[in-house]
């Protein structure tokens, strides 16, 4: 949280709950400076883009993915199927749900800052294209 002021010698941090985009400044550059001292608030801001944009794009592919997943199952126990014939799509069912709640929750695509969106991506290869492991 960035320092905003300080008060009986203490240092007071900002609580405003917002995207920390709009603080750079104070949030984020002192810190990221420790590590490079040239880099500046645009080059943070650009980075920030480039993760986040593509991440976006994931969490739709895969939210329109799983959705379809989630009809594909309706339908086959409207035609019959039990929990035993669709044990390996409830399996993958349930992965896909986590990572996209976790996903979700996590909200920006930043948490897994050095890794970029590599781990997301994955996992979303995996629920895209039938294979083996999906019954498919
Ligand atoms: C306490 C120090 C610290 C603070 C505060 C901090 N960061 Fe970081 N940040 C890091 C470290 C350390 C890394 C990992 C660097 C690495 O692995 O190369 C990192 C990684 C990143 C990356 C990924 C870099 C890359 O090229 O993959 C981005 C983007 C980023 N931070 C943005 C921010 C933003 C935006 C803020 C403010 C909201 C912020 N950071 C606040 C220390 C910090």
């Amino acid at each position: 949280m960035a320092g905003v002021g300080e008060y009986e010698g203490a240092t007071l941090t900002d609580h405003w709950v917002r995207s920390p985009v709009l603080m750079l400044k104070d949030g984020c550059l002192a810190c990221h400076q420790k590590h490079d001292a040239n880099v500046n608030e645009q080059q943070l801001k650009d980075r920030v883009e480039e993760i986040r944009d593509p991440h976006w794009k994931l969490r739709q592919d895969a939210m329109t993915a799983l959705m379809g997943l989630i009809e594909d199952l309706k339908a086959a126990r409207a035609a019959g199927k039990s929990d035993a014939d669709l044990k390996a799509a409830l399996y993958l069912h349930r992965q896909a749900q986590f990572y996209l709640d976790f996903i979700e929750a996590e909200n920006s695509g930043l948490l897994p800052c050095a890794a970029g969106v590599s781990p997301h991506s994955r996992r979303i290869d995996q629920f895209l294209s039938p294979g083996p492991d999906r019954g498919a």
